[in-house]
C-alpha cells in the first residue's frame, strides 16, 4: 500500500511544518468548520496545479481562495456594499462570495473566469495557518473530484493520504457541509449558486432584499458563468435513493443483519427496536444535527461496502435547503452515469 500522510495533530511545531510547507508550495489538508479542505497558495501557479492534480479535478472548475479578512482580499477583487455587509455579518463563517477579480488572481484559479470566490473561515486551525502566512489559500473541499466532501481528518487520509505530505487535524467538521456560495458580480441582483449554512432568508435579511434562484444546468461541460455545480458532485459509492420527507416505514429488507440496504432517516423512528440497517442522523431531528452528521455517516456506510442508501430528505427549509441539494446530488450519480 502507498504510504499514507500522517494526521498532525494542531501543535505549534506542527502549524509551523504545515506554513513552510505551503510557503514551500505544498497541499496541504486542512480543517474548515464546514468541510476539510486541500490548502495551497492561491497566487503560486505550481500550488494550485497540484491542487488540482492532487484531486483529479477538471481545470474548468474554479477554486475558492481563503483570506484572513476582507481588508486581505481587497487588493485582489472588486468589492461592493452588498459584499461589505455580508462579511460583516457572516465573516468569519461558512459564505462564500462570487466577485469581478483583479489580475494578482491567476486564471488557472477561476478557470479563466473573470470573477473569483473568495471565503474567510472561522476555523482556528485555519486561521493560525494564515497568521503564519503571507498569501492568500486556495482550498476546495478535500475529496477526490466528484467524492463526497470530508468531515473528518481521516477522510482525507484515507482518499488523498498518498498524495499530499501533511493533514492537520482539527476534529470533526463543526457544520459538516460546504460553505453557501453567493454571486456578488452584480449587486443589484445577488443570486444564491451553492446552499449552505448561511441561509436565504439569513442573507435576505441582511442585504434587505429577495434573492435571484439560480437554475441549476445538469452536466456542464464548460466553465459556466456560474459554475460549482457539476452535477455529479457528492457521490458516493453506494447508490443513493431518496424518500420524500416522512416517509419513514419500516421495510421488510432492513430486518436482515446483512442486507445491503440501508434505511437513514432523519431522527429515530418511533417503531425501531432492533433492526440492522438501520441508521438515524439525530436524535430528535434537530437540522444542524442532520447537517453535521451526514457526510460522516455516509462515508462509514461506503467504508463498509453498503450496495444502497434509502435516504430520507430533510424538510425544505433553513439549511434543509442545503441537505436536501446534497442529496439530490449524492443521488444524480446514477442518472449522469446510467
Ligand atoms: O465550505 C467550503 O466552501 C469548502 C471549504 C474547504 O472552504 N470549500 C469548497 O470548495 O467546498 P469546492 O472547490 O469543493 O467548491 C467550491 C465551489 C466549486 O463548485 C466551484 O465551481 C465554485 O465554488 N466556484 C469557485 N469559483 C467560482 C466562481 N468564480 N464563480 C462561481 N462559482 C465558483
Ligand atoms: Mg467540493
Amino acid at each position: 500500500m502507498a504510504h499514507l500522510s500522517k494526521v498532525l495533530e494542531a501543535n505549534r511545531s506542527n502549524l509551523d511544518h504545515c506554513a513552510q510547507l505551503l510557503r514551500n508550495g505544498d497541499v496541504v489538508g486542512m480543517p474548515t468548520e464546514t468541510v476539510y479542505g486541500l490548502a495551497g497558495n492561491a497566487l503560486d501557479l505550481n500550488s494550485v496545479r497540484k491542487i488540482f492534480e492532487v484531486k483529479g479535478r477538471p481545470l474548468i472548475d474554479p477554486l475558492i481562495v481563503h483570506f484572513s479578512n476582507l481588508e486581505a482580499a481587497e487588493p485582489h477583487i472588486e468589492s461592493n456594499d452588498c459584499v461589505r455587509r455580508l462579511a460583516e455579518a457572516f465573516w468569519p463563517g461558512p459564505l462564500t462570495m462570487v466577485v469581478p477579480k483583479k489580475n494578482s488572481i491567476a486564471d488557472i484559479v477561476t478557470a479563466g473566469l473573470p470573477s473569483v470566490a473568495i471565503r474567510v473561515p472561522r476555523h482556528p486551525v485555519f486561521r493560525q495557518i494564515l497568521e503564519r502566512i503571507d498569501f492568500p489559500l486556495a482550498a476546495p473541499s478535500a475529496n477526490p473530484f466528484g467524492y463526497v466532501s470530508p468531515t473528518l481528518a481521516k477522510h482525507v487520509q484515507q482518499t488523498l493520504g498518498s498524495r499530499i505530505k501533511a493533514i492537520l487535524d482539527g476534529g470533526p467538521s463543526e457544520l459538516g457541509l460546504e460553505s453557501t456560495i453567493i454571486d456578488l458580480r452584480n449587486p443589484e441582483q445577488p443570486v444564491i449558486l451553492r446552499h449552505g449554512p448561511i441561509t436565504e432568508s439569513q442573507i435576505s435579511e441582511v442585504l434587505q432584499m429577495q434573492l435571484t434562484r439560480h437554475v441549476d444546468q445538469a452536466n456542464n461541460e464548460a466553465a459556466q458563468s456560474a459554475p460549482g455545480l457539476l452535477t455529479k458532485h457528492y457521490s458516493p459509492k453506494a447508490k443513493v435513493r431518496l424518500l420524500p420527507h416522512g416517509d419513514t416505514r419500516p421495510r421488510s429488507e432492513h430486518t436482515e443483519p446483512n442486507a445491503s440496504t440501508t434505511l437513514v432517516l432523519n431522527q429515530k423512528p418511533s417503531w425501531y427496536t432492533t433492526q440492522h440497517n438501520i441508521f438515524w442522523l439525530s436524535e430528535s431531528g434537530d437540522l444542524s444535527e442532520i447537517a453535521h452528521n451526514l457526510f460522516e455517516l455516509i462515508q462509514r456506510l461506503d467504508q463498509q461496502d453498503v450496495q444502497q442508501i434509502l435516504i430520507e430528505q430533510a424538510p425544505e427549509q433553513g439549511i434543509g435547503q442545503a441537505i436536501n441539494d446534497r442529496l439530490r446530488r449524492a443521488a444524480a450519480k446514477l442518472e449522469a452515469i446510467d
